[in-house]
Formats: structure tokens, C-alpha cells, sequence
């Protein structure tokens, strides 16, 4: 079993600190509602604070976030932080407004009087967390407003958007390392949950970061339990629920497709499963409000999502997560299943996986992907505009590309986050570069997305080769991402070698059995009391093995793994 890392308290590490920091480092983890540090967190900011670059790749969920946001309190000018998505800005910016840490976030949103305001604060000066895009720090506004105060410290978040080889690139990001060479250089902190060892290089190569300091934990954590069950459509479902009537809530289930989402959660619910979901194609107001009842304290509900649900996710007593498609990648998995057992208590990932999966995948993947043909063919039509001294509009300029309106849009959505056009008030193309550049850099970036491509089917392949190969699924991640096999986890199903799961698991469930495991579960709250009442030997002891978290006493209960989380890992089986 791999060893969680230690903790280091607060003031341990303040020690290592002069004199004057000690005490504005203590208050900046203190504000955090930090007492103590993870050793990578340690080193991280530590070595930010000696004005060091550092690439920090830690799983998700770990704290990257405090490895900038305690610098900010204590370093004398504002720490720049660029994030990819809005939505993460809005959320950290609003739990640390409510910590009272000085930060200011300045995206596309914020316009107006409150934007005017955000950059007289910036302008100000002083210890500031500045949250922003690699869009919005590209523009003339914040520029101007940040050469006034300098910058103490460069954290990009999210950094596997600046690599190519990173799974959902982002070309904006690719001109970070020039938007830093501004602002005098500051030092830099990358970070990211998932890197594998070609992602670091290449983050390194394109953020120019100088002798980086790279802190990497292993993706794995020992409190997961990691678990692939073959199956095809039709076993499926029925393999579904029994996981479901077995395994200790909350979890969630994610599914590829917003149909899929919707049929599992059909099903959950005919079950009497107190089931929620939560998909793009619903109304923003709806998913809002099944996303706050999961997220509340105490309720023990499955969420059935799409990965659009996990962005600021971050409820610490999540008991599984169960894929009920194979994902497109390792890293998108490791991610989505790292949001299990964040309090450390045993929880359980699991993959529901068949080769047809791939399909979908594949399919999704020729949809939303740019061609790079046709990027080449749009910016060569663009171009010719541009020498007859003209600008076009997307529909002049789709039909002289020969491209649908839906693809040009596409296309132009990548090339004004490159950085490369400009689409103007009066909806006009516009390079933001002169055109005989522009050509140029419209080849790199078409490379860039055919090398996408081919990583597509990469990433697809590491995800079946770790669905398929009968090796610890811990050791399989680690070596994935680059942090050494290490010893096996002791508590994957290979470890255990829990072997196939028997033909009865995919055999229809029994209506009369189903509804009375669901309601079993759904009346374990009234049960407890009930039971309590009745001084029931069995009642009572069950109770005493989930509510304290103490492992069950021999006997207590016939099958304690599913409910008990400080016990040995065991297979969530159902009977
Ligand atoms: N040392 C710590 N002790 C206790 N809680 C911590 C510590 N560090 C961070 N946290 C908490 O852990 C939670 C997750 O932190 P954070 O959002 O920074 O994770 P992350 O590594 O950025 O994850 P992701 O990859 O999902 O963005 C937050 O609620 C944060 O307050
Ligand atoms: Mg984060
Ligand atoms: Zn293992």
C-alpha cells in the first residue's frame, strides 16, 4: 500500500520563513481555514516565495489552489493567477471574498462600473490575488493596470491547456510565456492535476519556465478503490443497479452522452434511488438546482452526469464514482474518479467498460474537433480579404471557404483564442495580426490539432489498455502519469483479485428484491431511530460502524465492506 504524505503544520513551516513572514503566513493559512500543509504544498510555496519556478502536478482535489493563494496574502505585489473557465474563477473568487483574502477577478464578465473598480484596485498595488483569463491578461486594460504594480507571482492553473499534447489545449495559452516577459519576469507556477511526462515537457518548453521545481504526487490515491467491470449494453444497466443498491452515497455516475444521463436516471428513479442529474442540454437554472442538493451536507443522493458536472465540486464524502461508459482518456477518468473519498475514507471507482465505447468516442471526437483542413482553408480565404483591403462577415466568409456557418464559427472560436483574429462590434473578421503572418501561424496551429488528433486515439488506447490489462490498476496510473510504478495499491480488484463477476450480476433484477433494497436505503434515516428504539443487535451495530466510522465489530454485520469505510477494501459485490 502506498503511504498517504504527511502532514506538516503551519507553524513548522512558517519557521522556515524570516521573521517578518512568519506571522503573514500563519494569518494566510489561518484565513484559508488551513492548519496544516501537504509536503508538496509546502515545497510549492516555498519555493514560490523565494521567487523559484515550480511545476506542480498534484491529482485533483489535493489543494493546488492554496500553493497561490497563501503567497498572495504574503508577497508584496499582486500574484497573477490565469485560469481557462470562467465559472472556476467566479467560484474561487467568491469563497475567498468570503475569507476575507484581497482578490479581485477580472474576466470577459466583469464589465462596467465593476470593472473600472477591479482595475483602480490592481492599479493600487500590494498583496492581491488577481484572478484572470489568458484572454483577458492579453488585452490592453489589465496590462496597462498591472505595469503599474509589477507582479510578484505568475500561477497558471490549469496548465495542460498551454500543452499540445494536454487534453483539452487551449491556444491562448501559448502566448503566456511572452504576456509574462512584460511584467518583468516574474516567477512562475504551473499547475495541473494530470501531467503525463510529455505534458511536463512541453509546459515547460511553452510557459519558459527556467529550472522549475517539479513536485508531482501520485494520481492515485490508497483510499480509492479502483475496479473495471466488462459489460455490454444490455447487462449494463442491470449491473448498474445492483452497484447502486450496494454501495454507500453519495456517488455519481457518469455517463457519455446526455441521452445515456437521462435513461440511467430514469431507471435509478423508477427504483425509488433518491437520483439526480445534471447534463448540458438542460435549462442552466435546473442544473444549478440539482447540483446544490448534491452538493448539501448529509444527503445521501446519486448525481448522474455527463462531465459537465465537476467543475468546483468539491464535497469531500463522495463514496463512489462509477463510470457507466469508458471515458476518452486516462486523464479525464483519473480526474473524474479522484472525486471520490476526498475525507480519505475508502471509496470506490469503477468502470463500467465495453470495446464498443470507443465508438462513441470516436464519433463525438470527428464532430467537435477542428479539421485542420479546414482551419487552413478559412484562414486562406480570410487572407485573400484582407489584400483586397476588405474585412468579411462570418457568412461572406463561410461561402468563400467553402465551410458550413456551424464550422466557420468553430474555426473562428480557435483562432480568437489564438490570439490570431478578432470578430468586431459590427461582426466583421478581422486578423489581429498582419495577414503574411497570419497564414504562417495558422500552419502551426493546424499541425497542432492534427498531432490532437492522432493523441485522440492515443488517449483512447491507454484508456482500454488499462480497461484490459490485468495489472494493478494503481501501479497502471502512476506509470501513466509519469510518478513510478511504486508497489501495488492492495485494493484494486486485481490486487484482490476479485476475478469476474459471477452471470447472476447481469440477470434482471428482481422488481420485488430492488424496491426493497432501495427503500431499505432510503429509509435508513427513520430506520436508525426505529431500530435505536428496539435495542435491534444488528441495527445497532451497523449503526455503530457507519455513523462513527469505527470498523464493525466480527460478526456485527454478514457483509460490512459497501458501508463500513475504515475497513479492509473489499469488492462492493451485491449478493
Ligand atoms: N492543507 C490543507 N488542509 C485542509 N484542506 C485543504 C488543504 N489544502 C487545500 N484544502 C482544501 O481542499 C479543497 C480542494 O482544494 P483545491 O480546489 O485547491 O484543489 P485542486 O488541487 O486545485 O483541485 P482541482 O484539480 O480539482 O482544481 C479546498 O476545499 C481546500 O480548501
Ligand atoms: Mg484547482
Ligand atoms: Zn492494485
Amino acid at each position: 500500500m502506498i503511504q498517504e504524505p504527511e502532514f506538516v503544520s503551519v507553524s513548522d513551516v512558517a519557521m522556515e520563513l524570516d521573521s517578518a513572514t512568519q506571522e503573514q503566513f500563519v494569518r494566510a493559512a489561518e484565513r484559508l481555514g488551513i492548519e496544516r500543509l501537504y509536503p508538496e504544498q509546502e515545497r510549492a510555496i516555498l519555493h514560490s516565495l523565494q521567487g523559484r519556478d515550480a511545476l506542480v502536478v498534484l491529482p485533483t482535489g489535493y489543494g493546488k489552489s492554496a500553493c497561490y493563494q497563501i503567497p498572495s496574502m504574503i508577497m508584496p505585489k499582486p500574484v497573477v493567477v490565469v485560469s481557462p473557465l470562467l465559472a472556476l474563477l467566479e467560484d474561487q473568487t467568491r469563497s475567498l471574498e468570503k475569507r476575507g483574502v484581497p482578490v479581485v477577478r477580472v474576466d470577459g464578465t466583469v464589465r462596467g462600473k465593476a470593472r473600472r473598480e477591479a482595475m483602480a484596485r490592481i492599479a493600487e498595488g500590494g498583496p492581491l490575488l488577481v484572478m484572470t483569463t489568458p484572454e483577458t491578461l492579453g488585452g490592453e486594460e489589465l496590462r496597462l493596470a498591472l505595469m503599474e504594480t509589477g507582479i510578484s507571482l505568475f500561477a497558471v492553473d490549469e496548465a495542460h491547456c498551454a500543452s499540445e499534447w494536454g487534453h483539452d489545449f487551449r491556444p491562448a495559452y501559448l502566448r503566456l510565456h511572452e504576456m509574462i516577459g512584460r511584467y518583468g519576469r516574474p516567477p512562475v507556477l504551473a499547475l495541473t492535476a494530470t501531467a503525463t511526462a510529455s505534458v511536463r515537457d512541453d509546459l515547460i518548453r511553452i510557459l519558459a519556465l527556467e529550472d522549475p521545481l517539479i513536485i508531482a504526487a501520485s494520481p492515485h490515491r490508497s483510499n480509492l478503490c479502483f475496479e473495471v467491470i466488462e459489460c455490454g449494453s444490455t447487462a449494463r444497466l442491470r449491473a448498474l443497479t445492483r452497484l447502486i443498491l450496494r454501495l454507500r452515497r453519495p456517488g455519481i455516475i457518469y455517463c457519455s452522452t446526455t441521452k445515456e444521463v437521462d435513461a440511467v436516471h430514469g431507471a435509478l428513479r423508477a427504483m425509488g434511488i433518491p437520483a439526480h442529474r445534471y447534463h448540458g442540454g438542460m435549462k442552466g437554472s435546473d442544473r444549478k438546482a440539482e447540483q446544490e442538493l448534491f452538493m448539501k451536507r448529509g444527503r445521501r443522493l446519486v448525481m448522474v452526469a455527463t462531465s459537465a458536472f465537476g467543475l468546483g465540486i468539491d464535497k469531500p464524502d463522495i463514496r463512489y464514482v462509477v463510470h457507466f461508459q469508458t471515458p476518452s482518456s486516462l486523464e479525464q477518468y483519473v480526474q473524474e474518479a479522484g472525486r471520490a473519498g476526498r475525507d480519505g475514507r475508502q471509496s470506490h471507482c469503477i468502470l463500467l467498460h465495453h470495446f464498443d465505447d470507443r465508438d462513441i468516442h470516436e464519433f463525438l471526437q470527428s464532430q467537435s474537433r477542428v479539421r485542420p483542413q479546414q482551419l487552413f482553408q478559412l484562414v486562406k480565404a480570410l487572407v485573400a480579404y484582407v489584400e483586397e483591403g476588405r474585412f468579411p462577415d462570418v457568412i461572406d466568409l463561410a461561402a468563400s471557404a467553402q465551410l458550413a456557418q456551424r464550422v466557420t464559427s468553430a474555426v473562428l472560436a480557435v483562432l480568437e483564442s489564438a490570439s490570431l483574429v478578432e470578430i468586431t462590434t459590427e461582426k466583421y473578421v478581422r486578423p489581429v495580426i498582419p495577414p503574411e503572418e497570419l497564414l504562417d501561424r495558422a500552419r502551426r496551429l493546424t499541425e497542432q490539432f492534427q498531432r490532437l488528433r492522432k493523441l485522440d486515439t492515443e488517449r483512447l488506447d491507454a484508456m482500454e489498455a488499462y480497461a484490459s490489462q490485468e495489472v494493478c490498476r494503481a501501479q497502471m496510473l502512476r506509470e501513466y502519469f509519469g510518478v513510478g510504478a511504486g508497489s501495488e495499491c492492495g485494493a484494486c480488484d486485481m490486487c484482490r483479485q476479485a476475478g469476474e463477476r459471477p452471470g447472476s450480476f447481469f440477470e434482471p433484477l428482481r422488481k420485488k428484491k430492488a424496491r426493497k433494497k432501495a427503500g431499505k436505503k432510503a429509509r435508513k434515516k427513520a430506520g436508525k431511530k426505529a431500530r435505536a428504539k428496539k435495542g435491534s443487535a444488528r441495527g445497532g451495530r451497523r449503526r455503530g460502524a457507519r455513523g462513527r466510522g469505527k470498523p464493525a465489530a466480527a460478526g456485527a454485520t454478514a457483509k460490512p465492506a459497501a458501508a463500513d469505510t475504515t475497513a479492509k477494501p473489499e469488492s462492493p459485490t451485491p449478493s
